[in-house]
């Protein structure tokens, strides 16, 4: 597709709400040629072969629809602009989850996640993705959306915290457990440096010690094979929401949109029970792809840290059964899941990544939490990206 060519020029705007950095005077124009509208369920199949031309992937099609329209926390926001031929040239998006603060249920406000942000390469540095940002902002707040987030990267990140007035909100690092200590694995730590590579088969040792803790402080709970999620998870996640000023009430439909109707088909989950039979734990994994050694640990629930050790040591057994040799997961700096990851037997982070944030709603403490990544519960579960390398 090649996009027409355009020359700036004013469009009107609707208005934009008071927020801290957003540009006077309403929403800013479009350039010429260019006109920006709401997307429907029927631009999708167009977004995703942008998705695929701007982040050099192959299955944009099949992945939108899902992760855009079949939420049930409710419909992504996704702007796009088409130039004058009706092309499809950009689209952002900003996907709402059902974020509770210290447990209480914030009722229809959301918390969204911005990602896809992607513009076509001709019609890049015009400002058009600024533009859809802005729209996108504004229709969240209207909606009453308290904060937003995302994990800008380094095409993204200068303007989200540069001209777009996001904040710091943390920074979110790749652990790694050695699982065993294969000529692949190796390979893969040399990543994280030499002394790190040449260290593979301590690592595996070390790591095989402190799963034998895990183990140990699990006793009298039972682990299973979950195979679909059900309402008991609905009070699991009440349970361990008032520990967290920021964490995603994961109830059956969310987690079975997320896990089991994904498109992939790479999610397996596990149980873990206590001597009454009662869901005290749980834990969700990606497989490796055929002929790869990562597996990724992408979700955890656990009621106390006896449920958390059971579900962390069940998601590491399940990926090694898969065929891992690296079990793989991210985390927010200085988060709870940081610190399990590490009793756990996990390596810490080489080099970690910026997460930016923006309160749409300044005095409401899902927004103040929303600032802080190490108050959150958070897992790779978390992000609107299906799965994660
Ligand atoms: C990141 C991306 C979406 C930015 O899109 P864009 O439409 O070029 O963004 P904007 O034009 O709004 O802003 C980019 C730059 O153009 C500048 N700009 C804004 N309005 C402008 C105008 N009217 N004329 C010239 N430059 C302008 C901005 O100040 C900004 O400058 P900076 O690079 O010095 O910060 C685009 O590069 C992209 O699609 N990348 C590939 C996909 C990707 O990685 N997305 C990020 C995922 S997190």
């Amino acid at each position: 597709m090649s996009p027409a060519p355009i020359a700036m020029a004013s469009l009107p705007s609707p208005t934009l709400p008071p927020l801290p950095h957003a540009p006077p005077g309403g929403l800013p124009a479009m350039s010429d040629g260019l006109v920006a509208s709401h997307s429907t369920r029927q631009d999708r199949a167009e977004q995703g072969r942008l998705y695929d031309l701007c982040f050099g992937m192959h299955d944009g099609e099949r992945l939108l629809p899902w992760r855009y329209d079949r939420c049930p926390a409710g419909a992504t926001i996704a702007p796009i602009a088409r130039d004058a031929r009706g092309a499809l040239v950009a689209s952002y998006a900003c996907s709402p989850r059902q974020v509770r603060f210290r447990g209480e249920d914030p009722g229809e406000c959301r918390v969204g996640q911005t990602g896809d942000v992607m513009t076509h390469p001709e019609l890049r540095s015009r400002g058009v993705f600024s533009a859809l940002h802005w729209r996108a902002m504004s229709d969240a707040h209207e909606r009453g959306w308290v904060a937003a987030w995302g994990l800008p990267n380094r095409y993204s990140g200068r303007i989200f915290f540069g001209k777009l007035g996001w904040k710091l909100a943390g920074h979110i690092g790749q652990w790694n457990f050695v699982l065993a200590s294969t000529s692949t694995a190796r390979a893969i730590r040399l990543h994280s440096g030499r002394l790190a590579m040449w260290g593979t088969p301590w690592a595996a040792w070390r790591g095989a010690q402190r799963r034998s803790a895990l183990r140990a402080r699990a006793s009298g709970l039972r682990r299973e094979p979950l195979a679909r999620f059900d309402p008991q998870v609905d009070r699991l996640s009440e349970a361990v929401e008032p520990r967290f000023d920021w964490m995603v009430h994961r109830d059956a439909a969310y987690l079975n949109w997320r896990f089991f109707d994904a498109p992939s088909g790479r999610f397996e989950a596990l149980a873990v029970r206590d001597a009454s039979d009662h869901l005290v734990g749980y834990a969700v994994v990606q497989r490796p792809l055929a002929g790869e050694v990562v597996g990724i640990v992408s979700d955890l629930l656990g009621i106390d840290p006896a449920a958390e050790g059971a579900a962390l040591d069940g998601a590491l057994e399940l990926l090694a059964a898969r065929g891992a040799s690296i079990a793989r997961a991210y985390a927010m700096r200085g988060s709870h899941w940081a610190r399990l990851l590490a009793q756990g037997g996990f390596r810490s982070p080489r080099g970690e990544k910026p997460v930016g944030a923006y309160a749409l709603e300044g005095d409401h403490p899902l927004a103040g939490a929303t600032l802080d990544t190490s108050r959150w519960w958070f897992t790779d579960g978390d992000r609107d990206a299906e799965c994660v390398r």
